[in-house]
């Protein structure tokens, strides 16, 4: 029997963080033997906001040196990098003559970027769950696990899947969203409200998968928490009960097991084992990744034969939409 297809990226608009590895990258590795997985490094969403070219190219080759660090394994998956397949773009000018300004208008991110990049309010910001639906859509995705953040965004896909299905008889397969329940969200560590973000300002505000010991600690004994002084798990303690849930899921530990084991110590104590707990997680992904971009081919061969064995997949899908949508087929003589 066929594997299910399992399809997922992330920006390289920046380092990857704690909540990047928690929310996604950490699930990733484990549906790699089950499942057929495509992991792209999706670098056409990144320039959507403004970017540095030189930065943007070592963000790319970056990022998938830290997908393969956190154990994604070439062998078993297809990692490649977005631009890489123009099928993505091709597939994205179709399903946005079938998208509603409406219902684009309404994407929670478009609202809260567009705020951000006032400046800088191209057309690209506007469309992209529409590049994002033409990416899983492309590999008849049965399975796109994400982060909480990204819930909305894959119901769109869903919508243009089932609308384009509607119109033209059935091409698309209906993506489920798949969202680790205990940790849909990590929190900023000095605005717990809300998510932590790479493209954060503050860098106090998120931990990077590649920080070393002080930094990690310095920013976690940075970390805002409140003046109750009482380890305990609620929503009115946002600060704390990020760091519980970032300790629970690194340390395999329940939350109850934490608050018990904390009864009746400072916030001081806690953020101090809490360092040491995301230090050791972290060493190995940190020692592997520095070793992984001391050898440029190896990560060159690797995203040459993702791209060949995504675009195979990519094109036979975008075959039979170019041919329901009436388009004429190319002829080569
Ligand atoms: P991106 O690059 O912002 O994030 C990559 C993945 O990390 C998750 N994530 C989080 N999870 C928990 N807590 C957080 N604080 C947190 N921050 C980020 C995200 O949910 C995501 O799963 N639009 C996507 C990239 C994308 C994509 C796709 C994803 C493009 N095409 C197709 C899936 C399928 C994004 O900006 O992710």
């Amino acid at each position: 029997m066929d594997k299910k297809v399992i399809f997922s990226g992330a920006q390289p608009s920046g380092k990857m963080t704690l909540g990047n590895y928690l929310g996604a990258i950490q699930n990733w590795t484990k549906l790699q033997d089950e499942y057929d997985c495509f992991y792209s490094v999706v670098d056409l969403h990144a320039i959507t906001v403004p970017q540095v070219a030189k930065d943007l190219r070592a963000n790319t080759i970056g990022l998938l040196a830290q997908y393969l660090a956190c154990g994604l394994d070439p062998e078993k998956n297809t990692i490649f990098i977005q631009s890489h397949v123009s099928a993505h773009t091709e597939l994205m000018w179709i399903l946005n003559t079938m998208s509603y300004m409406g219902e684009l208008s309404r994407m929670t991110q478009f609202k809260d970027k567009s705020q951000k990049n006032e400046l800088n309010l191209n057309a690209g910001l506007f469309t992209y769950p529409v590049l994002m639906a033409s990416d899983i859509l492309l590999y008849q995705t049965d399975l796109v696990p994400v982060g909480q953040d990204q819930k909305q965004h894959l119901e769109l896909a869903r919508d243009l899947a089932t609308r384009f299905n509607y119109k033209y008889s059935d091409t698309f397969k209906i993506p489920e969203p798949y969202i680790p329940k205990e940790v849909g969200r990590v929190m900023s560590l000095q605005e717990p409200i809300k998510k932590m973000s790479k493209s954060d300002e503050n860098e106090n505000a998120y931990i990077l998968l590649i920080d070393d010991a002080d930094t990690i600690k310095r920013k976690i004994k940075r970390s805002v928490t409140d003046s109750l002084g009482v380890i305990s798990y609620n929503d009115e303690q946002a600060g704390i009960k990020n760091l519980l849930e970032i300790y629970s899921k690194l340390s395999n530990k329940t939350i109850e097991e934490l608050v018990s084991m904390y009864e009746g110590k400072g916030y001081g104590v806690l953020k101090e084992d809490l360092s040491e707990v995301i230090i050791e997680s972290l060493r190995p992904i940190r020692e592997k990744y520095l070793d992984l971009l001391n050898n440029k081919d190896y990560l060159e061969t690797v995203y040459a034969n993702g791209a060949n064995r995504a675009e195979k997949v990519a094109r036979k899908t975008l075959r039979k939409v170019y041919k329901k949508v009436g388009l004429i087929e190319r002829k080569f003589i």
